[in-house]
C-alpha cells in the first residue's frame, strides 16, 4: 500500500467537517430521522479512525450548532442521548488510538449529563499524543467571536493592540491552526456558521453523498482535490 504522502503530494494539517445529510439518510430508507443521526454517528466513529491512518494532525467535526435547538425536542433530546452512549461505548477505543479530544463550543446550556461525558472525554485523552479532534457541540461562529470580543473588552485591552493574532487567542480555537480543509457532505453548499473566522481561507469541498454514507472513498476523493489546490492566500 503507498503511503499518504506518497498518495497525496500535500496533505492538510486541519480538516473540518460538516456531517450533513443524515436526517435525509433515513426518510430515503422510510426510517425515523433518528436512525440516520445513529448512523452517521458511528460513521465519524469510523472516519476517524480512517483519518487517523493519516498524518493529519487536527480533525474537527461539526456536532450540534447553536442554531440547531431549533429543531423538535426530541431530535434535540435524541441527539444528546446518542452523545451519551457514544462516549459510554466508544471513548476507550479513541482513547486506545492516543486521540485527544477537545470541545468547542459553549458547556453550558447543554443537560449535565452530557456535559460530564463531555468532561470525562476530554479528561481522559488529555495527555493523549496523537490526532487533536475537536467535537463542536453548542457551537456557533458568530457566538464565538461575540465572546471573544466580550473577553477582550473585558481585558481592557487597548484598540490599537488588537491584532487578529490576539484576537484569535480568545476563540474557542485557541491555540489550533486555521482550517486548511472544509468538508461538507449532504449536498448543501454553505458554511452553516461553522468556525466562520478559522476558514476565511481554508480550501472548501462540498459532496452530494450523505454523511453515513461517506466512506474512505470519499475522504480520500476529498484529499485528492485538495493536494490540486492551489493556494495562494490573496497573493500571486
Ligand atoms: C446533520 O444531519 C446532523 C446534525 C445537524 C446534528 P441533519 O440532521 O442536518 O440531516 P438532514 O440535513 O436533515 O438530512
Ligand atoms: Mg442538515
Amino acid at each position: 500500500m503507498k503511503s499518504a504522502t506518497q498518495k497525496f503530494n500535500t496533505l492538510p494539517t486541519h480538516v473540518a467537517v460538516v456531517p450533513d445529510g443524515n436526517g435525509r439518510w433515513a426518510e430515503r430508507r422510510g426510517l425515523p430521522r433518528m436512525m440516520g443521526h445513529r448512523a452517521g454517528i458511528l460513521n465519524m466513529l469510523k472516519m476517524i479512525s480512517y483519518i487517523n491512518e493519516y498524518p493529519i494532525p487536527y480533525v474537527t467535526f461539526y456536532g450540534f450548532s447553536t442554531e440547531n435547538w431549533t429543531r423538535p425536542e426530541t431530535e434535540v433530546s435524541g441527539l444528546f442521548g446518542l452523545v451519551e452512549n457514544f462516549v459510554a461505548e466508544h471513548l476507550e477505543e479513541i482513547h486506545e488510538k492516543n486521540i485527544k479530544i477537545r470541545h468547542i463550543g459553549r458547556l453550558q446550556g447543554l443537560p449535565e449529563v452530557l456535559q460530564s461525558a463531555i468532561n470525562k472525554s476530554v479528561a481522559l485523552t488529555e495527555n493523549n499524543t496523537g490526532m487533536k479532534l475537536s467535537i463542536c457541540w453548542n457551537y456557533g461562529g458568530r457566538a464565538e467571536i461575540i465572546s471573544a470580543a466580550k473577553q477582550l473588552i473585558a481585558s481592557g485591552i487597548k484598540p490599537e493592540n488588537l491584532d487578529e493574532k490576539t484576537f484569535a487567542s480568545y476563540l474557542y480555537t485557541t491555540g489550533m491552526p486555521d482550517v486548511d480543509l472544509l468538508i461538507r457532505t449532504g449536498d448543501e453548499t454553505r458554511l452553516s456558521n461553522f468556525l466562520i473566522w478559522q476558514t476565511a481561507y481554508s480550501e472548501y469541498y462540498f459532496t452530494k453523498v450523505l454523511w453515513p454514507d461517506f466512506g474512505k472513498k470519499d475522504i480520500d476523493l476529498a484529499l485528492t482535490a485538495y493536494s490540486r489546490r492551489n493556494r495562494r492566500f490573496g497573493g500571486v
